[in-house]
């Protein structure tokens, strides 16, 4: 049998110009989850992903779906009903009027990702990327033959880019910027006027905007604001997956200038029809599941602040204190050189996975390590009490 690199049956090689990174917290949470399938009593702090269901009206709206409706395709920018009630939630959360023309539903944010740098770039154009941060941006540029530039940040800006950096990228012919606040993997927000001044700069500039708005929903210390009140021309990327809990449901959005709503609905028809039915119908009913989501958010907030007691008194001391999403970004240098290293064996001695840093950066993600608090608040003690006693015995 021929093992996975071994192209000799191929008619010829994958394109070699494509080189794509694996996502590595997926990989993490493959060989956790094999050792959990051989016994082993694994904690995952990998993934970013809810330990919870879809909220249950979500749920209960898609069994009677399934039992009463036809579920074919639904229009490219999605279902016309999802496309209000999403222009409702921007206005209830932000008091941001959007028009429903502006909104796509999508297949994941992740699709949004691909139906928005399709629409605005051309091939080879380079795009900001804050430095750590999210991986897949890097590699659905790369996928798609356009360029991630990245834009080193550093713990002391809360890992947020600056309005020079805007101009560093105008100046080295960058199409734009995307920003994600909070951000993964550091959970920090762009506070105070960052927002507005990044959104004055990238116009200044003549540069796209994109505002991953992902973990909106997902902050303890100050209300996330949304790019909308700040612009018109920023192109906004959400999801259900995070805040309402619906991760394998696959299904989010986009608010984007009106201009560009055609070429995105071109692209979505192309691309993959439209996003799943039955998940756009669940959609609708997460919003009847308010309540549900609020005290989840409150486990994430008791998380968060368990492990910022818990962690720097077990040895992982240089934390910032994250201001919303569900992860901590841990400074390990002190501790271990490399956090590929570090992770694989605190998975191996204790159980516990997390995500090393070298996912989102690059340059220096040797020395970061990502937990992600999404799970249960007893496994988070349980956590950081086996970090404790296995940094005092390493
Ligand atoms: C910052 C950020 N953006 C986008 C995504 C993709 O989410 P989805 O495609 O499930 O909407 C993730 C997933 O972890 C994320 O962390």
């Amino acid at each position: 049998m021929s093992n996975s690199s071994d192209f000799s049956s191929l008619p010829r090689p994958p394109a070699a110009g494509r080189p794509i990174d694996p996502f590595i917290v997926m990989d993490v949470m493959s060989d956790a989850n094999q050792r959990e399938a051989a016994g082993e009593d694994i904690i995952h702090m990998e993934v970013g992903q809810p330990a919870t269901p879809a909220p249950r009206a979500a749920r209960e709206r898609a069994a009677r779906a399934i039992a009463e409706e036809k579920l074919g395709y639904t229009l490219s920018l999605g279902l016309p009903a999802l496309r209000e009630r999403i222009a409702t939630h921007i206005q209830d959360s932000y008091g941001v009027r959007v028009g429903t023309e502006r909104i796509v539903v999508t297949a994941g944010s992740s699709a949004g990702f691909v139906l928005a740098f399709l629409a605005i770039l051309d091939h080879g154009d380079s795009f900001g990327l804050p430095s750590p941060g999210y991986p897949c941006y890097r590699q659905i540029l790369k996928a798609l033959g356009f360029r991630p530039h990245l834009i080193d940040t550093d713990d002391g800006g809360r890992w947020m880019p600056t309005t020079e950096d805007v101009d560093a990228l105008a100046a080295a012919g960058a199409a734009g910027l995307l920003l994600a606040s909070p951000n993964n993997p550091t959970g920090t927000m762009a506070i105070g006027t960052r927002l507005p001044e990044l959104a004055d700069a990238c116009s200044r500039q003549g540069l796209w905007l994109i505002s991953d708005e992902i973990y909106h929903g997902l902050e303890y210390a100050a209300a996330a604001e949304t790019v909308l009140a700040y612009s018109d021309a920023a192109i906004v990327v959400n999801s259900f997956s995070k805040y309402f809990s619906m991760t394998g449901w696959r299904v989010g959005w986009l608010v984007v200038p009106e201009a560009l709503t055609r070429t995105i609905e071109r692209l979505a028809q192309n691309l993959y029809i439209a996003p799943p039915t039955i998940s756009q119908v669940a959609a609708l009913g997460a919003f009847d599941g308010i309540d549900e989501l609020e005290e989840i958010r409150s486990r994430y907030a008791r998380n968060r602040s368990l492990l910022l007691n818990e962690l720097p008194a077990a040895g992982l001391e240089r934390i910032l204190p994250a201001d919303g999403a569900f992860y901590l970004y841990a400074d390990i240098r002190g501790l271990a050189d490399d956090s590929v290293v570090f992770a694989q064996t605190m998975l191996r001695d204790i159980g516990v996975a997390a995500t090393p840093g070298i996912d989102f950066d690059p340059l220096h993600g040797r020395s970061y390590l990502r937990f992600s608090y999404a799970g249960a608040e007893d496994e988070m003690h349980e956590a950081a009490r086996r970090i404790a006693t296995w940094l005092k015995t390493r």
